[in-house]
């Protein structure tokens, strides 16, 4: 489809008519069946979830944002020269904020690919950088990054960014199957540029999940909105708490929603119901934290040559620029 930002903006649906809904509606039965019961964290980010996580990262206890833009502010320059990149292509790009460091250091002509499931963020996005640079091209892909990334003929080197430490909300298995499919799509010269958040005190990590104003809990919450608008599911948020929990053996923190009393939740477009236990689980996403040498270990594992981590001065998040080995 190409938009009113004229040439410059293409948007490409990846996802056929009703492929969300049909996913969403196999997840919630699949993950709602389950004990213990569980969702994946691609369903927060409606419109009003993909506001709701840019109102995160202005929160004082949530650090990532901050700190990945500091070792960009300080570093992009040096990141990108080995690249030589001339089509950046960002997974999970939400607002893109901090993408403007990097096309900075990027050639004025670059070929910009931003990837989300959120329309409404690649759009308010897209309409901001171009009107900012006038040699820019954006074609945006509302597309999921798990399940098959196509993205457009590009000019390469192509530099894959995955910033916002979301790779941590993948798990484990899901990693490595990510990692390895990228890999074999990209071509020998192309790179990755991976934010992740590191291992520190449980406190910092929790607080950065359950902050004192309750907007981790809002977006938190926003899944059972999702679930009422596009299956009918008749859940109330004020049913739930929100609860955020360090796993120290696996080094993620949880997020999950609480059901305050027993309850039964129906989804009409499912013709299923699920109940909940007083104080019953629903865990809505996990947010692994890293260590350097485990990073780059998976990363070669999956078929990657880190060449390169940068830290920010508190060493709380990390960027590592990899190759495809071999
Ligand atoms: N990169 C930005 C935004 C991070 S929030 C930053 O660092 O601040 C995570 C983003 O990933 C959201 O915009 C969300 O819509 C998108 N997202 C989550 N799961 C996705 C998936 N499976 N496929 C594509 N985008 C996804
Ligand atoms: C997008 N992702 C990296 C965020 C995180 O920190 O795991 C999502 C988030 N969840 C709660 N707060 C922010």
């Amino acid at each position: 489809m190409e938009w009113e930002g004229g040439p410059r903006f293409t948007l490409t649906r990846a996802l056929p008519p009703g492929a969300t809904a049909a996913a969403l509606a196999a997840d919630v039965a699949e993950g709602l069946a389950r004990a213990p019961k569980e969702l994946p964290p691609r369903w927060f980010y409606d419109a009003r979830g993909s506001e709701l996580f840019e109102e995160i990262t202005t929160l004082p206890e949530y650090y990532p944002t901050r700190a990945e833009q500091e070792i960009l502010t300080r570093h992009a320059a040096e990141i990108v020269r080995p690249t030589g990149a001339r089509t950046l292509v960002e997974l999970g790009s939400g607002s893109s904020a901090k993408t403007r460091l990097l096309l900075d250091a990027l050639p004025e002509d670059l070929l910009y690919v931003p990837v989300d499931v959120s329309p409404s963020a690649l759009e308010a996005a897209g309409r901001l950088l171009l009107a900012e640079r006038p040699r820019l091209r954006v074609h945006a892909m509302v597309a999921d990054f798990e399940r098959g990334l196509e993205t457009p003929a590009s000019p390469g080197p192509r530099l894959v960014a995955f910033l916002g430490g979301t790779i941590g909300n993948l798990l484990p298995a899901e990693r490595a199957r990510f990692l390895r499919r990228l890999r074999a799509r990209l071509e020998p010269g192309d790179a990755l540029l991976l934010g992740t958040d590191l291992v520190k005190d449980p406190a910092v990590l929790v607080a950065a999940y359950d902050d004192a104003r309750g907007v981790t809990a809002r977006f938190n919450k926003n899944v059972l909105r999702v679930l009422a608008r596009e299956l009918g599911a008749d859940c109330d948020p004020d049913d739930f708490d929100h609860v955020a929990v360090w796993d120290p053996g696996r080094e993620w923190i949880e997020m999950r929603l609480r059901a305050r009393t027993a309850l039964t939740v129906k989804v009409p477009a499912l013709e299923a119901s699920f109940d909940f236990r007083a104080g019953e689980e629903l865990r809505t996403e996990i947010s692994a934290k890293f260590r350097l040498a485990g990073l780059a270990g998976e990363l070669t594992a999956c078929g990657w040559r880190p060449a390169r981590s940068w830290t920010d001065t508190g060493g709380r998040f990390a960027l590592t620029l990899a190759f495809p080995a071999g």
